[in-house]
């Protein structure tokens, strides 16, 4: 029998326009779900996109038996930890209610089967010193990693309970952009750091550095950057598993090594061929001095392996991204 169609909510946004990409090369049947609360409606294909809200129960449940979906890839969230402490209800809305409806019109829908986008936040602070592995406790400090662990929570019960299987891939720094297609980073506001130092290299803002006295080699925080494409490709795995009946999993997704801020500057530096303007700043709440995978088990069970291993890459990547974005 051939596979079904991919429902893909959030496809519009950054990591999901990346897979959504990928769908397209391998000649996948999907179809996009996105609101366009944030994303770009130009990065879904056209006649492909269903702008509506994972909320509308029954526009999804329809949506699911009018496609022929089988596996729900849900990457649709808030994913802004700082705007999640200030208005968590938003983030708990979004990322959880909101999810729960979408649950449960795929359950009505017959759909088996998610892939959902977690997050390294889930795990918080860990102890410094160690690569994370998937049993490191999930302890997670803002309302954006809690309501990214509640999911994998409801996920494992709705599991046990109702025969819905998930895949929950806990991503650390998605970084870069897509080299053939006319994709890119785009966040409003950008928070993250690759986008902040192109930008203070090439266009008009200045870089802060929060903190500089961290208990890392050069005292700036240690961060592990997976680029975007290697993420849709552990998804593209992932829906392979689950449609074949493989076990449920809950995985790391980065490249196992770190990069302090420093470090990021300086490949910023080398690729732009700029300097990048930076200050350093007070400590942010929350920053752990480092976070970085243990991306073994995904290595293992989905048989992925990152393609972007150089932090120089990946950089060089979203300098592309830079581009297309500036004209
Ligand atoms: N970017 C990262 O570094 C990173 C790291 C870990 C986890 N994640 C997770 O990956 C996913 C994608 O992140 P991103 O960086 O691509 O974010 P993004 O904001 O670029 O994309 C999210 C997309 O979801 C859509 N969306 C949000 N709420 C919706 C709703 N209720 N109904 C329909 N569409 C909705 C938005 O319009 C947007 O297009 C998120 O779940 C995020 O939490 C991202």
């Amino acid at each position: 029998m051939s596979p079904g169609t991919i429902l893909v909510t959030g496809g519009a946004g950054y990591v999901g326009s990346h897979f959504v990409a990928r769908l397209d090369d391998d000649g996948q049947r999907y179809v996009v779900l996105d609101n366009l609360s944030r994303g770009c409606a130009e990065f879904a294909p056209r006649g492909r996109l269903v702008t509506a809200d994972i909320a509308d129960e029954t526009l999804v449940e329809r949506l699911c038996r009018e496609e022929g979906v089988d596996v729900a890839v849900h990457f649709a969230a808030y994913a802004y930890v700082g705007e999640s402490v200030s208005e968590p209800q938003r983030y708990y809305e979004n990322n959880v209610v909101n999810t729960i409806a979408l649950l449960r019109a795929l359950r009505r829908a017959g759909v088996g089967n998610i892939v959902f986008s977690s997050s390294c936040a889930t795990y918080g602070e860990p102890p410094s010193g160690e690569s994370i592995v998937e049993s490191t406790l999930q302890q997670p400090v803002n309302p954006y990693g809690r309501s990214k662990l509640m999911v994998e929570q409801i996920l494992a019960d709705y599991e046990a309970a109702y025969g819905l299987r998930s895949i929950a891939l806990r991503y650390f720094n998605a970084a870069g952009a897509s080299e053939r297609h006319a994709l890119y980073e785009q966040h409003d506001p950008e928070t993250h750091l690759i986008p902040l130092a192109i930008d203070a290299a090439l266009g008009s803002r200045s870089l802060e550095v929060y903190g500089n006295d961290y208990p890392t080699p050069d005292g700036t925080c240690v961060r592990d950057y997976i680029h975007v494409d290697d993420l849709a490709d552990a998804h593209v795995r992932a829906v392979d598993r689950l449609r074949r009946g493989g076990d449920p999993l809950r995985a790391n997704l980065g490249i196992g090594r770190g990069a302090s801020v420093l470090e990021v500057i300086a490949a910023v530096e080398a690729a732009a061929g700029a300097s990048v303007r930076y200050r350093f700043g007070p400590r942010r709440s929350g920053d752990p001095p480092a976070l970085v995978a243990n991306p073994q088990l995904a290595q293992r069970e989905l048989g992925w392996q990152p393609r972007y291993r150089k932090l120089d890459d990946i950089v060089r990547t979203a300098l592309l991204g830079y581009r297309r974005a500036h004209g």
